[in-house]
């Protein structure tokens, strides 16, 4: 495992939707691994957009539409923030996604990818091909269950992200924390298992590695400093999650994030999954 570690920490992912289908799959693998992308991170959680209500309450669909008229209720949110508004239309206006290309089309468009999301679909069986055309470590991410974690150590993944898109896909599921004692328990020491949803602070990745989680990603987190502040924001909410992992393993008189265990946390008495997965590491 080791050494599975080490390659994971010395490689760039490269994040993949099956979106636009296989050709198009297959063809922005070549390009990642041209631009020195050693591990593919396949997305499972999302065989549709879950129900964002606040794009709904933002107008997000009128504004993307092409009816003017539906437009007009949210222009104002535009006309608040000029300055945000002129540097959005200098910038090319909507995105398109550059790694997407569409044969035939070119990068898809922003305002296909609900639909394009919704066409597409991600099985087991897909892990194989793109095992191929990668040709190095899968990670499997939006696992939920100890039944999916046994089968990404089947298809032979490195890693699996205990994921539930941050509470964007399916409502109502548990949070990954809760869930990630059971995918430890379940596949032992046969695949890396890593953790993301609602790290905000040093004490919720310390959490983590308590109950068994190698290492924790981050999204919001890192997003709100790229917002505030470009590259150097994103360095500074790095900077805020390590200071306070530091202070939170001093305060706990523990040395180093190696030597964290359940013990220093206190777990539910009905995590029994928690009792077993303890047994087995
Ligand atoms: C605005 C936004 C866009 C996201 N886009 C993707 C994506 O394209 N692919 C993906 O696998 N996850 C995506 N995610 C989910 C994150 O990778 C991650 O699982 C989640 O944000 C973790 O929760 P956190 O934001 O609480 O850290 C997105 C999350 C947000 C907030």
């Amino acid at each position: 495992m080791e050494d599975v570690a080490a390659a994971l920490k010395q490689t760039v992912w490269y994040q993949l939707y099956l979106v636009g289908g296989r050709d198009c799959a297959l063809s922005a693998i070549e390009r990642a691994k041209a631009a020195g992308f050693s591990a593919l991170v396949v997305t499972i959680d999302t065989p549709v957009a879950g129900m964002r209500e606040r794009d709904i309450r933002n107008g997000v669909k009128e504004l993307l539409g092409d009816n003017f008229v539906s437009k007009l209720p949210f222009v104002s949110q535009l006309l608040i923030k000029p300055s945000w508004f002129a540097r959005f239309l200098a910038d090319g206006g909507l995105m398109k996604f550059q790694n997407v290309v569409i044969p035939g089309k070119g990068p898809m468009l922003y305002t296909d990818v609900t639909a394009a999301l919704e066409d597409s679909v991600v099985s087991w069986g897909d892990l194989k091909w793109i095992q191929r055309a990668g040709g190095g470590p899968i990670v499997i991410k939006g696992v939920h269950t100890a039944d999916d974690a046994r089968r990404a150590v089947d298809v032979g993944a490195k890693a699996l992200v205990v994921s539930n898109h941050g509470g964007r896909q399916l409502d109502n599921v548990a949070p990954t924390l809760r869930i990630l004692p059971e995918v430890v328990a379940s596949v032992g020491d046969h695949i890396e298992v890593l953790l993301d949803g609602g790290i905000r602070r040093g004490s919720d990745i310390i959490k983590a590695l308590c109950l068994g989680a190698r290492a924790v990603m981050v999204g919001r987190a890192y997003a709100y400093g790229l917002g505030a502040a470009g590259g150097a924001g994103v360095a500074r909410a790095i900077e805020i999650l390590r200071a306070d992992l530091i202070r939170t393993l001093k305060l706990l008189g523990c040395p180093s994030v190696a030597e964290l265990d359940q013990s220093y946390i206190d777990v539910a008495a009905d995590w029994s999954v928690v009792r077993s997965a303890s047994g087995s590491c």
